[in-house]
């Protein structure tokens, strides 16, 4: 756990702990994020961060006690309970969320379309590093910067893509997880959870690859960040190259029941 007093300089955003509070540098989408979190609280969802205020150059938020699963990853997030706990957190996070009306003027981060009645409001960024533990349980997912409107299931294959992991043996061998059959029962047992059929997460994956690909690309060359960043350290062409990857393996984690 980020120490008292401590700073972490994480890919995106200088976090810093004072007490049992954390500091983030606010943004355009600060707003509407605090108003997402703010309703979760409201609905007794307690598996994300609360708002604790802001100064107009940070926000406060409260302390998820535990570590984030940074590779190789820690075992509870290996076993198959693990992954079943980040589905069923998903399943919590989409029923607290469905009855949140993001405000008129929301700004979200790198946002693609306009809230509208079906659609909720996506973490963003659903990976293991995101994921605090304490132990065997999921205190809950952290970083809410990239939240913006899209379609549930889009959470889902995000959460299937880094956390079964759905990538290539190179991405597998460095969170510890290997092997086609262990990933297709992870890919079940993250599915059962949550209630949804997987060949409509892998689905809905190969389309979410393409789109977050284009966007590195396009909000990238405009300069924008972190879509630069991204841009430049070669993301764009990963995750073509792991659509591509996770398109010659789809049959196998379908198996015969085509899913
Ligand atoms: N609410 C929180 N509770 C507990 N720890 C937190 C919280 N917010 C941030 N942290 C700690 O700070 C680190 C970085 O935070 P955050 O994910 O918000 O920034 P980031 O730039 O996106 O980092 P990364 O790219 O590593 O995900 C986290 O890995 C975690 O250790
Ligand atoms: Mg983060």
């Amino acid at each position: 756990m980020i120490e008292d007093g401590a700073t972490d300089r994480g890919s995106v955003t200088t976090v810093r702990r004072v007490g049992e509070t954390i500091r983030r540098p606010v943004g355009g989408w600060t707003p509407a994020v605090h108003a997402l979190l703010t309703h979760l609280e409201s609905v007794g969802f307690t598996r994300a961060p609360r708002v604790l205020g802001t100064d107009g150059t940070e926000e406060m938020l409260s302390l998820l006690h535990g570590e984030p699963a940074l590779s190789p990853w820690p075992p509870p997030l290996r076993s198959t309970a693990g992954i079943g706990e980040l589905g069923s957190w998903l399943r919590d996070y989409h029923d607290a969320v469905r009855d949140f009306r993001p405000p008129a003027d929301a700004r979200w981060q790198g946002q693609e379309v306009e809230w509208r009645p079906g659609l909720v409001i996506r973490h963003g960024d659903l990976g293991p590093w995101n994921s605090i533990w304490d132990g065997d349980r999921l205190a809950g997912f952290i970083d809410w910067d990239f939240a913006a409107p899209g379609h549930p299931i889009d959470d889902l294959a995000q959460l299937a893509w880094y956390a079964v992991p759905l990538r290539p043996v190179e991405q597998q061998r460095r969170a510890g997880v290997t092997g086609e059959r262990t990933l297709r029962s992870r890919l079940d047992a993250l599915c059962a959870a949550y209630g949804a059929p997987a060949a409509a997460v892998l689905d809905a994956l190969d389309d979410l690859q393409s789109r977050e690909a284009a966007r590195i690309e396009r909000l990238g060359r405009r300069g924008h960040e972190p879509w630069a960043t991204f841009l430049a350290r070669g993301d764009a062409a990963e995750m073509a190259a792991e659509r591509a990857w996770l398109r010659s393996e789809r049959a196998a984690f379908l198996g015969g029941s085509g899913g």
